[in-house]
């Protein structure tokens, strides 16, 4: 395992993922991206990871008949990587404990809810069915739960009464792409430690 390398977990369109590339072109990041891995074939990240010379793999879960055996090849490709930072952009696998267990307190998730609420799947239209008037996205570090690990960084979003599922999300996805690479190079960065499930950031007022 080696200082600031950063392995990045994909399902999909990988826009997160494409933030997380700008903020370390940026420069001043604490952190590299070593490799990308998506569980699909096909997915439009793998080409945002080509494009940025990044080199990227496809791990497709379907091909495993258990979810043991999948999560041990992630594993062995994050080894070969050595990387110390496992970050989930928008990675649409649940992780068992094994693997939240080779990377402890590494592995980190960008969601859109502002958890607790919400954890799981079709996050939007449960937000809109319950009738909340704010929603948003949270950064956190992946505990053996799903969506219940310590909250890193959050952003609200309004909630409006003409929101569909979708309008909703793009709200959501342009707070996401703001705070997850600033939550990820602060949780790089800065010292911090847990009090119980709590980040405590040592550097914080
Ligand atoms: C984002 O909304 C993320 O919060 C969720 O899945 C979506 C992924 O979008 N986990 P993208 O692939 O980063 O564009």
């Amino acid at each position: 395992m080696a200082e600031g390398r950063i392995g990045v977990l994909v399902s999909g369109r990988g826009s997160n993922l494409q933030a997380l590339i700008d903020a370390v072109r940026a420069g001043g990041f604490p952190g590299r991206i070593v490799g990308v891995i998506s569980n699909k074939k096909g997915a439009y990240a793998l080409e945002r990871a080509q494009a940025a010379d990044i080199p990227a793999v496809v791990i497709a879960h379907r091909k495993f008949a258990e979810r043991e055996g999948f999560e041990r090849a992630l594993i062995e490709q994050l080894r070969a990587w050595d990387v110390e930072w496992v970050v989930l952009a928008g990675f649409m696998r649940v992780l068992t404990s094994e693997f939240v267990r080779a990377f402890p307190q590494r592995i980190i998730n960008i969601h859109p809810s502002l958890l607790p609420a919400f954890p799981g799947v079709g996050v939007q239209q449960a937000a809109l069915d319950y009738g909340v008037k704010f929603s948003g996205c949270t950064v956190h570090l992946v505990d053996e739960g799903t969506d219940t690990g310590p909250i890193i960084m959050q952003a609200v979003v309004e909630v409006r009464d003409d929101d569909d599922a979708e309008t909703l999300a793009a709200r959501i996805l342009v707070e996401e792409h703001r705070i997850f690479p600033a939550a990820v190079r602060r949780v790089m960065s800065k010292p911090w430690r847990l009090e119980g499930r709590r980040i405590v950031f040592e550097d914080a007022p």
